[in-house]
């Protein structure tokens, strides 16, 4: 058997199992029978768990195809490709444009100075790649000299990432610059006009949680742009609007996750002294 076809059923039992013990702890009455009375049929398995919405692809198989990938010239120049890092069902996916120089040369992403301000801007909001971030790029190639990356190697590597998000569902997508966001939002605003306002990317599976149970339903996943670390680093003003947007990003983020909004409180107990206005946002989180 594959690994990939391993994860697939992995998932399948893990998620069979609990609904088989929820399910028989709500169904208990109908269960109790007799030899002369026949059991009755198990109620139905939710549609969701019957349906693998991942194809039977997993990230180490996106991984592995990505190492080889040769769609587009970046790939004859490429040192090491990198495919993106972080933990499997994260809060957060944080999209970059594509590797830098230090990114080529050590297969991970945001590991030079950007991603060095990178991991303190999530930092800021309780945010970091090893427990609830995953951290990735458009383009999973260097374009050389830093380059943007060109439309065709956007489109070439375009179903990389959207297997990704479809695989990780994040709860919220962080663009970092303006190719992340024109991407992931089908737009060709600029970054100043995208910053700080949330979009929606349509076309992810996000989770829900149904009491114990969790089932996979057709829910757009926000998706907030901010300024590109690169960006912060040659332009300082840009630090103080892009901590604005990592403060809606957090305030989002409360609303949707019970566990964050607890973890993270004494980060709002911290801004909302600083800030009346966001005070009064997250006020519910806080009493
Ligand atoms: N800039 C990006 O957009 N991505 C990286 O991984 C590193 C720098």
């Amino acid at each position: 058997m594959k690994a990939s076809e391993k994860a697939v059923l992995a998932r399948f039992l893990d998620t069979a199992s609990d609904w088989l013990r929820d399910g028989y702890a709500l169904h208990k009455e109908e269960y109790s029978f007799t030899d002369d009375d026949p059991p009755p049929s198990p109620p139905p398995l939710p549609l969701a768990y019957l349906v693998d919405e991942s194809g039977g692809e997993s990230l180490e198989a996106i991984a592995a195809e990505i190492a080889g990938c040769t769609s587009c010239g970046l790939g004859k120049t490429r040192t090491n490709a990198v495919p993106g890092e972080g933990p499997e069902h994260p809060l957060v996916m944080v999209i970059g444009e594509g590797p830098g120089a230090d990114e080529d040369a050590s297969g991970r992403p945001f590991v030079g100075k950007a991603g060095q301000l990178l991991d303190k801007m999530l930092a800021a909001i309780g945010l970091s790649r090893d427990r609830n971030c995953y951290i990735a790029n458009v383009v999973k190639c260097r374009p050389p000299e830093n380059r943007d990356p060109a439309p065709e190697e956007i489109a070439a590597c375009a179903s990389y990432l959207e297997t990704q998000i479809r695989l990780l569902k994040p709860k919220a997508i962080l663009c970092a610059g303006r190719v992340a966001a024109q991407f992931i939002l089908s737009t060709g605003e600029g970054i100043n006009r995208l910053r700080g306002r949330f979009g929606e990317y349509p076309a992810a599976v996000a989770i829900e949680k149904t009491g114990t149970l969790q089932s996979d339903g057709m829910i757009p996943v926000p998706v907030l742009p901010t300024y590109h670390p690169s960006a912060i680093l040659r332009d300082e003003s840009l630090k103080r609007p892009a901590f604005e947007d990592l403060k809606l990003l957090m305030v989002k983020l409360a609303a949707m996750d019970k566990a964050y909004a607890g973890e993270c409180r004494p980060l709002l107990e911290k801004y909302a002294a600083q800030d009346p206005a966001f005070s009064e946002q997250v006020r519910e989180y806080l009493d």
